[in-house]
């Protein structure tokens, strides 16, 4: 055998062995995997909810003070939702096992913090109680809307929305319409890469008014007793939080007298067209 021969031949097994034996000793694990794992962790603590106020303060930049999001669904209401909900979706965004490249960098162990972090500021969020005024749609096939939930929702995500503590299947009841419409396209189409594969089969072959219907319907449920604030309420852990307008603004009522104002002057008539000749 020639000289390059040798050399490719023991350069190619030589290689073999490497990759086996390290595939052996420490199996690459997959973003998925690494998410379970720091789940499982983050289930197994004890929160401590005073750090989790603390540690609250980077997220209310975009998820607000309140938690309640924003109403034209830029940023989802967290408030409420279910503590192992929550806890699945950081150790997904954070090993990006769930695709969200705004969040992504608040939520890396350097900023967040490791287990305990993940487990306080959870459960901090999941006591907070829910905006009394989401954002829903139009309001205007819901008799549809609620056949298609009862058909096709209510059995994983409960008869009004409320979600799945053990199987930590997200509560959707009071949820913004926007934020409801835009995670459904992309569980629908693969886009995001923690949906659950029943859901997806379950929803395949939705037209767009079944769609646009059953998430209306499911923006209008309401949550259960007692997890929903009064109007206007603030949260008082941050008394001092400047809370800059977000979400669509409130049309402005029209100035008294603009629609009875006397109507404009007769427009002046068209020359009459000279007959054709
Ligand atoms: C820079 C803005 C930003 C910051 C800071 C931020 N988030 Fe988010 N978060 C988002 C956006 C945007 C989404 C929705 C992304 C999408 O559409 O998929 C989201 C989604 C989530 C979700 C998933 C909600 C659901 O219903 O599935 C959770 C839980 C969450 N954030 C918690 C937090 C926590 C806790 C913090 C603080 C440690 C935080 N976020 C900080 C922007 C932010
Ligand atoms: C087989 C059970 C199952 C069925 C049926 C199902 N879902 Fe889901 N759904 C899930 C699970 C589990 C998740 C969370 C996946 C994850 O991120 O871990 C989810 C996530 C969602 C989300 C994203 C929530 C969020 O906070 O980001 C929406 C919206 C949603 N489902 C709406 C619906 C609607 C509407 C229906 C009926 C048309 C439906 N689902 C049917 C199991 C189901």
């Amino acid at each position: 055998m020639s000289r390059p021969a040798l050399a490719i031949r023991l350069f190619v097994s030589l290689c073999g062995i490497a990759s086996t034996t390290a595939s052996a000793e420490d199996p690459v694990k997959g973003p998925a995997e690494i998410a379970r794992l720091e789940y499982e962790q983050v289930m197994a603590l004890t929160p401590d909810l005073e750090n989790g106020r603390k540690v609250y303060l980077t997220c209310a930049v975009c998820h607000r003070p309140e938690g309640w999001g924003a109403p034209d669904g830029a940023y989802p209401q967290i408030a409420g939702q279910l503590r192992p909900v929550i806890i699945k979706q950081l150790a997904d965004i954070r090993a990006r096992n769930r695709d969200n490249p705004l969040m992504y960098p608040f939520s890396v162990p350097r900023i967040l913090g490791g287990a305990q972090n993940v487990a306080d500021v959870a459960a901090y969020v999941a006591q907070l109680p829910m905006t009394p005024e989401n954002g829903v749609g139009p309001g205007d096939d819901l008799a549809l809307g609620e056949e298609v939930y009862r058909e096709h929702c209510a059995k994983c995500h409960g008869e009004n929305g409320e979600g799945n503590e053990a199987e930590h299947i997200p509560a959707i009841a009071g949820q913004h319409y926007l934020y409801l419409m835009r995670q459904f396209d992309a569980i629908r189409t693969g886009r995001r890469k923690n949906s659950d594969p029943k859901m997806v089969k379950q929803i395949d072959g939705f037209t767009p008014r079944h769609q646009a219907a059953v998430l209306d319907y499911t923006a209008r449920l309401r949550p259960p007793e007692g997890k929903l604030a009064e109007t206007g309420w603030t949260n008082p852990d941050f008394p001092s939080y400047v809370r800059d307008p977000m979400g669509v603004p409130p049309v402005p009522p029209m100035p008294a007298g603009l629609m009875d104002a006397s109507p404009s002057p007769e427009p002046p008539a068209y020359p009459s067209v000279p007959p054709a000749r």
